[in-house]
């Protein structure tokens, strides 16, 4: 990539794709909205304005019991795009080297590019379930690269990276005076079994994350970065340029449901606990599609060789009323997205559909 991104191919595809809904909308990667109607919430609870300057202090303090860091390592964003972009924003300079994962989430990718970063890439492979191999880190890196971006859990494969992993990355990063963001957003996907953030195992990483995607509070914009605070402080001020101050009835209704977590989280388990099942039985009665089988988080990428994935994603809309995300969005076009985080039925008429898109092959 040379010229500098001006925009996400992916996310202008995700707004503009769908004339109108679809009967079976399976592209969404995060748990359906939480309606507001089941969040404890008054009148009074709420107000226009408030003193956010560098943070609201009471959300400040519900994300450091939420996330266990220092407060003076947090920096409150708008969503995990918002605190991936001031994070690198912070970290990269016009010239840098960027070290990207391989699928990624395209906003990752050309977010670095739109600030000048000059990008460098590793792959994830599907053979071995698109862990992430270090001796490839190493050889896609040079002298110039100081940053490295990576997703955990991986969208789109929802992949898991074990700490052994980390720990070998921040060695890498750190012999070459990079830092690695890791992207947590579908870590919050694991609920009580997440392990601690990488944030704790070493200070090279810079983490990124919000409340969108394990809890469906997407409209919340409750995201946060963690990083040395000397980096949280420089990132307050470059928000200077951007945010100046967020939504403060959004700042209010997050602290709510930071309060209320426990009960938001559990009914997106019984939203994704079943749907887990029933795409695995799916993929089961369904050789054809490679892989795809998930331990935790929201999202499925199987692999359909030997088929133009394209097509056959804009064949399974046309006819089946069905929309996944096919996988030339990320870089791995034998294989497409489906999400188990949306309601049973419309998961059960999906992966019908899809058994009948199949059988037509
Ligand atoms: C890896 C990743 N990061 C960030 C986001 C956006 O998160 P938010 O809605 O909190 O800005 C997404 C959305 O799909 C994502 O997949």
């Amino acid at each position: 990539m040379t010229a500098r991104s001006t925009h996400s191919p992916y996310m202008h595809w995700a707004k503009t794709r769908f004339q109108s809904q679809p009967r079976y909308g399976l592209t969404n990667s995060g748990v359906m909205n939480f309606p507001i109607s089941e969040l404890n919430v008054r009148l009074e609870d709420l107000d226009l304005s408030g003193p956010s300057y560098y943070g609201y202090p009471p959300l400040q303090e519900a994300l450091a019991r939420h996330t266990k860091a220092p407060l003076e390592s947090i920096v409150a964003a708008q969503g995990t795009s918002g605190a991936n972009y001031l994070a690198m924003a912070a970290l990269l300079q016009p010239g840098d080297d960027c070290l990207v994962e391989s699928p990624v989430y395209d906003p990752l990718l050309h977010a670095a590019s739109s600030l000048g970063a000059r990008i460098n890439r590793f792959r994830r492979h599907a053979e071995d379930g698109f862990r992430i191999r270090l001796d490839e880190v190493r050889q896609a890196m040079t002298p110039a690269t100081r940053l490295i971006v990576i997703s955990n859990l991986h969208n789109p494969s929802s992949a898991f990276i074990d700490e052994t992993t980390l720990r070998g990355l921040a060695a890498l990063a750190r012999e070459s005076n990079a830092r690695v963001l890791v992207d947590e957003v579908y870590l919050e996907a694991m609920y009580e079994d997440a392990p601690p953030s990488a944030f704790f195992l070493d200070p090279v990483f810079v983490i990124t994350s919000s409340l969108t995607k394990a809890y469906g509070l997407s409209g919340l914009r409750c995201g946060w970065i963690l990083a040395e605070p000397d980096l949280a402080r420089r990132m307050w001020l470059l928000n200077d340029l951007m945010g100046v101050i967020p939504a403060h009835s959004a700042e209010r209704l997050s602290i709510l449901a930071l309060d209320q977590l426990p009960a938001i989280a559990a009914r997106a388990r019984r939203i994704l606990d079943p749907n887990r099942a029933l795409l695995h039985a799916f993929l089961e009665r369904h050789p054809r599609l490679q892989g795809g089988r998930i331990s935790h988080g929201t999202v499925s990428f199987p692999r359909l060789p030997g088929v133009d994935v394209d097509a056959f994603c804009a064949r399974l809309l046309e006819h089946h009323g069905v929309s996944v995300v096919p996988g030339s969005f990320f870089e791995a076009p034998e294989h497409l997205r489906i999400t188990i985080g949306c309601a049973t039925e419309t998961l059960r008429g999906g992966l019908e559909g899809l058994a009948a898109a199949l059988a037509e092959i």
